[in-house]
Parts: C-alpha cells; structure tokens; sequence
C-alpha cells in the first residue's frame, strides 16, 4: 500500500503533491499560443453556437461547487455574460430559468454525482446545451452532457478532494478564454497574457509546496482549536469556503469559510483569543480592504494565520503566523493560495488522528440523493 501512495504516508498528500503535475496534464495539447487561444473540441461547441449564450449556470456539489464560484469571477470578468452558481441538490428542485440560449456547465470530479447527474437531465429537458468538466472518463455525467472538458488530474483517491479542485479552476480558466475568444471579449493580445500566465502555474505550485514543513509546525500550534475562520475577498472567497471545507472534513473541527467583508455582520461576534482566523491576503485589488479586515481580527484578540505573496513584510509584521505563496498576479491566486490551505487542514488532521484519506461519514462519491 505503502507503494501505490508513491512513498506518502496517504493519498491525500501524495495527491497535493502531484498538483504540479496535474495542472501540466490539464493544460497539455490545449494551448494555442500563438493565436491566444485555447483547443477544447470535446466541448462540441462552435464559435456561433458559443455566441448564441446568454447565460451561463454552473451547477456542482462540494468542493467542486467551490470551483465553480470562481469560474464565475472568471467568466463575467472577461465575456461579460452572466453566470449563475447553485448546489445541485438546489438546483434541481427549483424550477430554474433556463432556455435554449443557457449553457448549463456541471462540474464534478467522479462524474457520478447523483444530484449534479439529476440537474444535467433537469436541464436538459429544458433545453440547455451543456458542458460538463470532468475528471473521470467516461462516468455518467461526462457521457450525458452534450460537450465535456476532462481536467486530466488522474485518479483521485483521498475522499477530500485537493487535485481534482485545482484542475477544475484550471479548466474553468480554459473554458473563459476559450469563450472570450469566441465572443469576442479576449482579443488576441490579452488571450496570449492569459496563456502566458497560466504556463508559469505548475512550477510556481512547485514553490507553494515548499511551505509543506513550515504549515506542519502551525498544524501544531494551533491543533487543539475548536473552532477556524476562513476569510478571503472575491475569487479568493470561495478558496476559504474551500479551506474551511478541507478542515471540517478531515481533521472534524468545526470551520467556517466568510467574505471578509462581511465578517462584521456577524462571524466577527465570534473572535476571541482562542480563536484561529485564516486570512487570504494576497496581493490584488482588494488587498487594502483584507488588511484592514485582519486588523479589526487582531483588534479583537483573533489568532490570525495570514496567507499571503511571497515577500509581503507589511502582513508579516501583524499576523501571529505568515505562509507566503508566489501568487504572481490576481487570477491564478486562487490556485496557488489552495496548497498550504489544504496542507494545513492535512497536518492538523494527521495530529489528531483521523482517518485522513477515510474521514467518517464522508464518501468519494455520493451516487445517492
Ligand atoms: C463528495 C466528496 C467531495 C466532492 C463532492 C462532489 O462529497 O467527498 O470531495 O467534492 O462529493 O463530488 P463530485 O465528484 O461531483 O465532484
């Protein structure tokens, strides 16, 4: 067994591990750089049909529901379409506004899903083109959706899912510029940037793993709290619901993941100095805004573990704990800033003696409602 987890005490750490690795998988064989622009043909969708969307809803359970929060950010930022989050378990009870003109995108890891499968059919029989991104081949939903785009991540066996979650934002990236391609938004320029920045990923992931020895020794410290608050701000929220998510799976401590700017509507009645607050404050737009957010945390006595860019002094000198990642721009942060979230709910788990690649209650796949 020891063999197959690659030298690793578990899959899940093997599986952070390979991320460099399967990024590089995701992206292999698509990048037309020259053009600035991506191949997607398994999407099955032309240039017109792409043009005839008029809004995009992204449907998806778990983590991979946290994916497609950021592919919304993505997609309204550079095409300029509408798009639409929901859990699929919502989704398909809600009788959705959906035409032929919606393109229904379902994200799932194991493609088996039941209630992702039971929205792709709801969907359909709405009349939606649909596209699912999948990381198993040829699982139900890859093969009932219209067009499909595999993340390429390989096998994923830990039940918390860490690989499968960064190629899906990779495809999500994929599927933007490929859209705004197509609709006109991204111009030939800007899609060459984009590719540009997404060649560099694997080997500045590479980096983010160096952190792995320093998140042990603050998995230590902060072992024995009852309770995590995750904060981020835009596209880097759904990257703390996902590391609060990480925690509560797999180590049983109860965490919550928040927009930092709503914290003062009620998590910040929560902040004491028993309490660990992680703060996802990388370099960006809103990089004002998060500092000040940490400091209203460290006001109130909060024990705050700031993630932020490499070489940030400013957050260093406040935050209890700092784990600097080469973040290199806003919208691949996202990617980079996942590593020492989910290294840490990993080295907090192993200290307390869970079963991490089996955690309690948890399936690989729900394939009942
Ligand atoms: C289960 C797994 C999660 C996963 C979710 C959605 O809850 O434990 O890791 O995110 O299902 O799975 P899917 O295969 O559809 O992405």
């Amino acid at each position: 067994l020891m063999a197959e987890k690659g030298g690793y005490k578990h899959f899940m750490l093997k599986e952070i591990f390979e991320q460099p690795r399967a990024v590089q998988d995701t992206i292999t064989g698509r990048l037309l750089e020259e053009q600035g622009d991506v191949r997607l043909e398994e999407m099955k969708l032309s240039d017109a049909e792409l043009r005839g969307i008029s809004r995009i809803c992204i449907v998806a359970c778990g983590t991979s529901w946290h994916s497609a929060l950021v592919g919304k950010f993505l997609m309204e930022e550079h095409c300029r379409i509408p798009v639409e989050v929901d859990i699929a378990s919502e989704f398909r009870y809600r009788n959705p506004v959906i035409d032929d003109t919606t393109l229904l995108l379902v994200i799932s890891q194991s493609g088996e899903t039941a209630d992702t499968l039971a929205a792709l059919r709801e969907a359909k029989a709405r009349g939606a083109k649909t596209v699912a991104i999948c990381n198993v081949v040829d699982s139900s939903i890859a093969r009932e959706a219209h067009g499909v785009l595999y993340t390429h991540a390989g096998p994923e066996i830990g039940v918390a899912s860490t690989k499968a979650f960064v190629t899906q934002l990779v495809a999500l990236y994929l599927f933007t510029i490929r859209l705004g391609r197509a609709v006109g938004t991204i111009d030939q320029a800007t899609g060459r940037a984009m590719i540009a920045a997404l060649v560099k990923v694997p080997g500045l992931l590479e980096k983010a793993l160096e952190t792995n020895e320093q998140v042990e020794k603050i998995a230590r410290r902060y072992v024995n709290a009852r309770d995590f608050l995750y904060l981020g701000r835009g596209m880097n929220y759904p990257i703390a619901l996902e590391g609060a998510l990480k925690l509560k799976e797999i180590s049983y401590i109860h965490a919550e993941g928040y927009p930092a700017g709503e914290m003062k509507h009620g998590p910040i009645a929560l902040i004491d100095e028993e309490m660990p607050v992680v703060v996802l404050v990388p370099k960006n737009s809103t990089y004002e805004k998060v500092l000040s957010n940490m400091e209203e945390v460290i006001a109130r006595g909060g024990r705050v573990i700031a993630i932020c860019s490499a070489g940030d002094d400013e957050i260093a000198k406040k935050a209890e704990v700092t784990l600097e990642v080469p973040t290199d721009g806003e919208e691949l942060a996202p990617i980079l800033l996942s590593v020492p979230l989910q290294l840490l709910a990993y080295h907090v788990a192993v200290l307390k003696g869970t079963d991490v690649d089996q955690p309690r209650n948890l399936a690989k796949s729900v394939t009942v409602e």
